[in-house]
């Protein structure tokens, strides 16, 4: 096909990821300045910092394929350039079909050139139009589909409602969200509209940013009828990806309401408290620790973030395939996996220490330490910084005090 006859009338060059070549907008041929963000500023979306964002969605799909054990069916309904469907169909086992579609008609025209380009023409249909009617044809039981990832620019909550709707019981939901300003207290109000939950500017916001877009989620779902169980998920860069696979009926979805709650934050001794359900009202809303008024975020999920299981297949997949980024990925899995069980929030060391004046110590040093008091102590893949532990923030503070009078 000739990219002539496809109206491909701006500068291209082709980028190869994973197991696939594509065209692309040849994105210094749209920046004046370096500062500018070059993907917005091209006829057609593509980011190449994404790839690793795609990467996951590789592993996570295969992985989520095993467990059906026979042909699936993906649709990506803000595809752009059409590069991760086309990763799907060539690097995914067992695919069916996979529909790609975007509302942009170059974004149509580069996808479809990108299908035939990869020879994948019998694996997947390209279509051009709003990702909302795409996804609303679908909502018949027979028309559904095993896996639907929903890649917006900003937020996935306007296409939350029809993909819930386009997805078969038991199907694979995935999410991104990089309105990281609103999610993470920024801009709190945009945040409520969009998510319907408060947001707050901790230093664990990156984890309520996905806990409030998981949220939401189980929200939207139980308005149908359905349930979710949140398999993974992860914060990178400048976004969260949230993976889930629902479960029609009024009784699951009840159970994923029942992970609902909120966290109550004190900005003075950095302790914090997940309430789930109604446990709220019984509170004071002073901090137990040092009497302080605590601040608010959600209604958001405190249930698991990610399933160990899930992980372990991810990880799995990610031994099977040779991918550039595979020393940060699998970096990301081990984390996810290990975190799965971990207390909810985590603590930067830096913070206390700088509230403290003390030097900051190893983060491994004070892990350990913890383990040795009894305490639960987990590294998390949130920030590279940042600890998980049962202890109360003071007996982390004063831990911390003790380890700097002996250094
Ligand atoms: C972030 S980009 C997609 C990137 C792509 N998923 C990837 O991995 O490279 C978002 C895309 O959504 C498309 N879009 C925005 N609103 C849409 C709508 N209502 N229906 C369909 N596509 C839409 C835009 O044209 C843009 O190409
Ligand atoms: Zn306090």
């Amino acid at each position: 096909m000739k990219t002539e006859k496809l109206k491909i009338n701006f500068p291209t060059e082709i980028v190869e990821e994973g197991e696939v070549k594509v065209l692309v907008p040849k994105l210094s041929a749209f920046v004046k300045k370096s500062w500018e963000y070059a993907p917005s500023k091209a006829p057609v979306f593509y980011n190449p910092v994404m790839e690793l964002n795609r990467d996951i969605a590789v592993l996570a799909m295969q992985a989520y394929q095993r467990t059906l054990n026979r042909q699936i069916t993906i649709c990506e309904p803000l595809a752009g350039c059409g590069i991760r469907g086309i990763r799907f169909a060539r690097e995914v086992e067992n695919i069916k079909k996979v529909l790609v579609n975007d509302i942009n008609e170059k974004a149509y025209q580069l996808a479809k050139y990108n299908v035939e380009f990869n020879k994948l023409g019998k694996r997947i249909t390209v279509k051009n139009e709003d990702a909302n009617l795409l996804l609303a044809r679908h909502g018949a039981p027979h028309k559904r589909f095993d896996a639907i990832d929903v890649d917006p620019f900003g937020s996935p909550t306007p296409f939350l409602d029809s993909a819930i709707r386009a997805i078969r019981d038991g199907g694979l939901l995935a999410l991104t969200a990089t309105d990281m300003a609103p999610l993470c207290g920024v801009h709190p109000k945009a945040c409520i509209r969009k998510y319907g939950g408060k947001p707050l500017r901790t230093e664990y916001c990156h984890e309520l940013a996905v806990r409030l877009l998981a949220g939401c989620l189980a929200i939207t779902a139980a308005r149908h009828e359905i349930g979710v169980k949140t398999v993974f998920s992860h914060s990178t860069d400048h976004y969260v990806r949230v993976y889930a696979t629902l479960q029609t009926g009024a009784e699951k979805a009840d159970e994923s309401l029942k992970q609902m709650g909120y966290i109550l934050h004190c900005f003075n001794c950095f302790h914090r408290e997940a309430l789930k359900g109604d446990s709220i009202l019984g509170h004071n809303g002073k901090c137990i620790e040092c009497g302080s008024k605590m601040s608010l975020a959600g209604p958001l999920w405190l249930g698991r973030l990610s399933d160990r299981e899930f992980c372990e297949a991810m990880e799995a997949e990610a031994k099977r395939v040779n991918l550039k980024n595979s020393a940060k990925i699998n970096r990301i899995l081990t984390l996810v996996k290990e975190e799965s069980d971990a207390p909810i929030t985590y603590y930067i060391l830096d913070k206390i220490c700088d509230k403290l004046s003390l030097t900051v110590p190893s983060l491994k040093r004070i892990c350990n330490l913890l383990k040795r008091e009894g305490f639960q102590a987990f590294l998390t893949h949130f920030s590279f910084k940042g600890l998980k532990t049962n202890a109360p923030a003071t007996a982390l503070a004063n831990l911390l005090q003790r380890v700097a009078c002996e250094t």
